[in-house]
Order: structure tokens, then C-alpha cells, then sequence
């Protein structure tokens, strides 16, 4: 038979737990120590031996530090383990998948050279930002999604006549399956972002919320700066209340305020990223998708 074990890394150590609870399997700690020079230092608390090993590590910020301790750690479990699987809930660099701009590095596709050297077999992840991103991993992967978790939160609070909306055209697919789950209907808008400066603006003309309760709905929230602007053009639009339903929330610097300033009355996310807003837990969506490995 064969042996599972879940390793934790820093930035998950919470989910990894509930992850080897749900699987009945034994949690292995790490702890890291930061030098004043910024390198990590990493220690594992027990190398498991002849078993699959289940490491789990977001990578949000610090991103590279994140990134170099889940590849630390695999690569020095893969030695004595049969198998090293990798549940990275957050992936970073996943908007990096494609040249934008000439010059531009396609970074995905670094880290998952990275990943396969560090003797990764396999990754899980939750809501990767494009199929590309996983394309260009070229390494064996599977995505699954924390929508219908986000969705059954929604359903319990008491919204009027909501709407379901994609801040861009990109994300009208996952806006589509919010609203067929949530059985309503969605529209997306359509934004703009400089890719020289990244500023976000808002394109659409009039659309129709006026006195609806409105669910932005993205894979991801950085700066809020998409969040913001679009809020913003519903406010004027007359809607009535906001929600945001993501399953990242990075919210890096001042973003949680601007989104609070700008109108928005709650954000729900997921645990792929501790926080205030990790109302949705995603330890039952990976270890059911972990359990059919
Ligand atoms: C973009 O395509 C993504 O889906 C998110 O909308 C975007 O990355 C959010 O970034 P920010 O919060 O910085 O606007």
C-alpha cells in the first residue's frame, strides 16, 4: 500500500495541516529561519521515507522566498520518497505566461523548470490565473477550482437580486460559472491595463445594476487597482450594495483599504492565502482531488 506523507512549508502551514487531517495521513513540519541577509535557512522535521510526499506551499509574497523553500524542501525529500507532489495553492508567475512586450521573460515556464529539477512529479493547484500558465509549467498538472466553495458562501448571505460580474472579458468563463451556480445571471466588463505602467481603467458604457447587489467575481486580487476602478464605475451605475468573491487575495501594500474606500462592503476569499478575508476553505477540494492520485 502505498504511503502518503504532507509536508507544510511556511506559507501553509495551516492548510497543509487540514489537508493531512482530511487525508488521515501524517503532517510533517518545517521551520524557516530568515538570515539578515535575506537567505533562507530550512529544516525539516522528519524526512519521510518510501512514501509519497505531498508538499504544500502557496507562493504569494515574499513569492521567491516561497518558491525557493518549496523547492528546498522537495528537493531534499525526493531523495529517500518513492514521489514528491507539489499542492501549490497559490501559483505566482502565473501572469506571466505569454510575451507582452518584447523582451519580456515568460517566467511560468522558469518555475516550472525549477519545479521538475527539484525532483517535482506532479502539482496541484487552485484557480491558476490562465490555462497557459499550466501549459507552460511542462510538468505534469492539474488545476482545481475553489468557485463552488466561494459560491455556497454566497448562497448563505442575504443579497438582493444579485448579479454576477467579471471586472474584464478574460474572466467571463469563471463569472459564468458563479452565476449558473449561484443561479443568476453575470455580466462582464471590459478593462484596460497599460502593461508599461499597469494602470487599470474601466472601458464600458452604461450597464444595467441599478438597485442589485453585485459580486465581482476574479481569480486574483494584487494592488485592488482592478477591484477599485471597477467598483467605482458601478457605484455611479446605481447598484446597491458590492461583494468580492476571489480566490487569491494578495492584497499587497494599501489594498484592502482603497477596495473599503472605494465602496466595496466585503471581499471573501480563500485559505490559498492566509488573511482576514479567508472565509473558504480549500482543504476539501485538494485532498479529494489528491485522494484519486
Ligand atoms: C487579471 O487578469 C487578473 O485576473 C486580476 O484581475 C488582476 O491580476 C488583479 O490585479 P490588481 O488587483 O493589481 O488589479
Amino acid at each position: 500500500m502505498v504511503k502518503f506523507s504532507v509536508i507544510g512549508g511556511d506559507a501553509s502551514s495551516d492548510l497543509a495541516k487540514k489537508i493531512a487531517r482530511r487525508l488521515k495521513v501524517p503532517y510533517i513540519k518545517t521551520e524557516r529561519k530568515i538570515f539578515p541577509d535575506g537567505e533562507s535557512k530550512i529544516i525539516i522535521s522528519y524526512i519521510p521515507k518510501k512514501s509519497i510526499v505531498i508538499v504544500v506551499q502557496s507562493t504569494y509574497p515574499p513569492v521567491d522566498t516561497n518558491l525557493l523553500e518549496l523547492l528546498s524542501i522537495s528537493s531534499k525529500v525526493q531523495k529517500c520518497s518513492s514521489k514528491v507532489y507539489a499542492v501549490i495553492p497559490y501559483m505566482g508567475y502565473a501572469r506571466q505566461d505569454r510575451e507582452f512586450l518584447d523582451g519580456e521573460i515568460v517566467t511560468i515556464g522558469v518555475v516550472g523548470k525549477l519545479l521538475k529539477a527539484s525532483g517535482i512529479k506532479k502539482i496541484l493547484t487552485v484557480d491558476i490565473h490562465s490555462k497557459l500558465a499550466l501549459k507552460q509549467l511542462k510538468i505534469s498538472s492539474e488545476n482545481v477550482s475553489a468557485i463552488d466553495g466561494l459560491v455556497k458562501h454566497f448562497q448563505k448571505m442575504k443579497l438582493k437580486n444579485p448579479l454576477v460580474i467579471s471586472p474584464d472579458l478574460g474572466g467571463q468563463e469563471r463569472a459564468k460559472t458563479f452565476a449558473n451556480l449561484l443561479k443568476t445571471d453575470f455580466i462582464a466588463l471590459k478593462k484596460h491595463r497599460d502593461r508599461k505602467t499597469g494602470k487599470v481603467n474601466i472601458l464600458s458604457n452604461k450597464v444595467e445594476v441599478r438597485d442589485r447587489d453585485l459580486i465581482l467575481v476574479d481569480d486574483m486580487i494584487s494592488t485592488g487597482g482592478s477591484i477599485v476602478k471597477a467598483t467605482q464605475f458601478l457605484k455611479k451605475q446605481k447598484c446597491k450594495r458590492v461583494f468580492v468573491a476571489c480566490t487569491h487575495a494578495l492584497l499587497v501594500d494599501n489594498a484592502a483599504k482603497n477596495i473599503k474606500n472605494a465602496g466595496v462592503s466585503q471581499i471573501i476569499s480563500t485559505n490559498t492565502i492566509p488573511g482576514n478575508s479567508a472565509k473558504v476553505d480549500v482543504s476539501k477540494v485538494i485532498s479529494d482531488a489528491l485522494k484519486s492520485k
